[in-house]
């Protein structure tokens, strides 16, 4: 038996949602694919997952999920993604369609039928959250949620990170559920950046893969460049949550109390991590990643693109 860890990647491709496909498909055993409307409207989402399913030639179905948040009004990323969700590449157009729309029920079916998978989300957490909402057993099937959200500090607003900016009521129903979760932040990801040497080494590759993930890596980090102050590259987020269950030996962590803000004027989405070491805290219901040897993790990304660009 594979001592790969199993899971469903549940994303909103996306740039780093793309390489974050490619790295499961790599290194995890990798069930299924479900979207979410986040980065992009839930067509695009869900027709990039098609396209990056294709790519890599990929036999795992693709479950469309949800069009929009459980409470709050859709909002969409395309100051970084672009329009497409996934501008700056040539994309071929998918061949495969959709295995079904409902994604939630993928999910819930899916962890009921395999021991310890784990749920990998890399956009805004209403999948995942209506699947424990429908089905509080899950939460107690799943070997644990490792998701890409939030961190000491935002990138929407001063204070909320993207994904958790987008649909605090899920991300809420997360950070409660009750078992093992793992939050790749900001402060973690953007230690994982793709600067310009980085994606030389993938143009370099050869391939249909390689040539359109260098384009869309550097649609990306030049976006990056355009937008922040002395950035050397765009930070790769959504790889990290995969990584850290196919290589936990790159990354440190620290356990904490974290909770999610729903109501403040200038706070909601922040993730409110205790890092205070006071007694009196409340307990850990996260593994908070703090750290990544970005180096090789790098490594690990590029030979998992070399794998399957031919
Ligand atoms: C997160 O938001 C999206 O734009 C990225 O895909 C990533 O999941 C970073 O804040
Ligand atoms: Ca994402």
């Amino acid at each position: 038996m594979s001592n790969k860890p199993t899971i469903i990647l549940d994303c909103d491709p996306g740039h780093d949602d793309a390489l974050a496909i490619v790295v499961a498909a790599r290194y995890a055993n990798l069930l299924g694919i479900t979207t979410v409307s986040g980065n992009a409207p839930i067509e695009s989402t869900t027709y990039n997952a098609l396209v990056m399913k294709d790519l890599l030639g990929l036999d795992v179905p693709v479950h469309k999920g949800a069009i929009r948040p459980l409470v709050a009004p859709p909002q969409y990323a395309t100051y970084v993604h672009g329009e497409s969700g996934l501008d700056g590449a040539d994309l071929p157009a998918p061949t495969s369609t959709i295995d079904s729309e409902d994604a939630v029920g993928y999910i819930i079916d899916t962890v009921r039928a395999n021991e310890g998978v784990w749920l990998v989300p890399t956009g805004p957490l209403t999948n995942i959250g209506l699947a424990l909402r429908l089905a509080p057993d899950i939460g107690k099937r799943i070997a644990g949620i490792s998701l890409m959200g939030g961190g000491l500090f935002g990138n929407r607003t001063t204070a909320a990170e993207f994904n958790i900016w987008v649909d605090p009521e899920a991300a809420d129903i997360v950070f409660n559920y009750g078992g093992p979760l793992v939050m790749a932040g900001l402060h973690l990801t953007h230690q994982f950046r793709a600067t310009q040497p980085r994606i030389d080494r993938v143009k370099a590759l050869p391939g249909q893969l390689a040539n359109v993930l260098g384009d869309l890596m550097q649609f990306f980090t030049d976006t990056y460049m355009r937008r922040h102050h002395g950035m050397d590259g765009g930070a790769v987020h959504d790889p990290c949550s995969v990584l850290c269950l196919t290589h936990p030996e790159l990354f440190g962590k620290t356990a904490a109390h974290v909770v999610v803000e729903l109501t403040g004027e200038h706070t909601r989405g922040m993730t409110l991590i205790d890092q205070r070491d006071l007694k009196e805290v409340r307990e850990a219901n996260c593994d908070v990643l703090m750290t990544i040897d970005a180096e090789p993790a790098f490594d690990l990304m590029i030979d998992a693109i070399a794998h399957f660009s031919h």
